[in-house]
């Protein structure tokens, strides 16, 4: 693509209110180019009259600007640490505040309720997901899963949490559904939540620049209770954790000071 990117990123800031800056740019202009080539147009500047021209393209653009793969239980191992290291540490009898961010298809919050439920009455368990797409939030409100996505489930919560609709085809519960409240959510430049005992985001920030990941590190630190754990992805690590006030504990576990 021969037009400046810079203006690009302005004109796409204005109009879908993302941040392109934040995104590493060599990752994010491949997918640009290819999605530009896909509505058969030349450059940036068409593709900013096509999302002028039609505001069903600027959801387009948000959902094909990142990445929205996801799986229940991803990295297995790191559920099973999860599960005997962490979260006892955090159970209070009013029950624990656990935000999923960048939470995609639904798949790591719903693995998180029903995680959850080995510990405590789904009465008590609220888990609140969010990410930027509006439309993979309303896939993860629908709650069909492929087999595929299911791999890294215990098969006594297979029986119990989910029910074959089509062939290959199945949907979580509603008892589990219940416990999730889904929002729409930049973690660019939304408020954070506060007073979070548990946090999870993984895989997402890999598509961040380092200031970007600073800023979010930090919020995350001020979202979470003393004591509370940040949980990131199988390739997302904290440099200098004490920076943000964190403790790595394992891999890929941070609490905050
Ligand atoms: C690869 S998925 C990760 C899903 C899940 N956390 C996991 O590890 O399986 C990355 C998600 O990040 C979301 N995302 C990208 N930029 C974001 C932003 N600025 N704020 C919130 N979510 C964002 C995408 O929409 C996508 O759903």
């Amino acid at each position: 693509m021969t037009d400046s990117y810079d203006s690009f990123k302005k004109q796409i800031h204005l109009l879908t209110g993302v941040d392109l800056d934040s995104y590493k740019e060599n990752q994010m202009k491949r997918r640009l180019d290819s999605l530009i080539e896909r509505n058969g147009l030349k450059g940036y500047q068409d593709y900013i009259c096509l999302l002028k021209s039609d505001k069903a393209k600027i959801e387009e653009f948000i959902s094909f600007m990142t990445i929205n793969v996801s799986e229940f239980m991803r990295n297995t191992e790191q559920w099973d640490y999860l599960e005997k290291n962490i979260i006892p540490t955090l159970l209070k009898s009013e029950g624990i505040k656990v935000w999923s961010a960048a939470c995609a298809t639904g798949d790591e919050p719903y693995s998180l309720v029903m995680l959850l439920s080995k510990f405590l009455p789904l009465t008590k368990v609220r888990v609140f997901a969010t990410d930027i797409d509006r439309q993979i939030l309303l896939k993860a409100r629908d709650g069909i899963y492929s087999a595929k996505s299911l791999k890294g489930v215990p098969r006594e919560f297979i029986t119990r949490y989910f029910k074959e609709t089509d062939p290959g085809m199945y949907a979580i519960s509603e008892e589990i559904k219940r416990c999730v409240t889904f929002r729409e959510h930049d973690l660019l430049k939304d408020p954070y939540p506060i007073g979070c005992d548990l946090i999870l985001c993984r895989n997402v920030l890999i598509y961040f620049t380092n200031e970007a990941k600073n800023r979010i590190y930090s919020g995350f630190s001020k979202s979470l209770n003393k004591g509370g754990i940040l949980f990131l992805g199988n390739t997302e690590q904290i440099l200098y954790p004490q920076e943000f006030n964190f403790t790595l504990i394992s891999s890929f576990f941070y609490k905050k000071q």
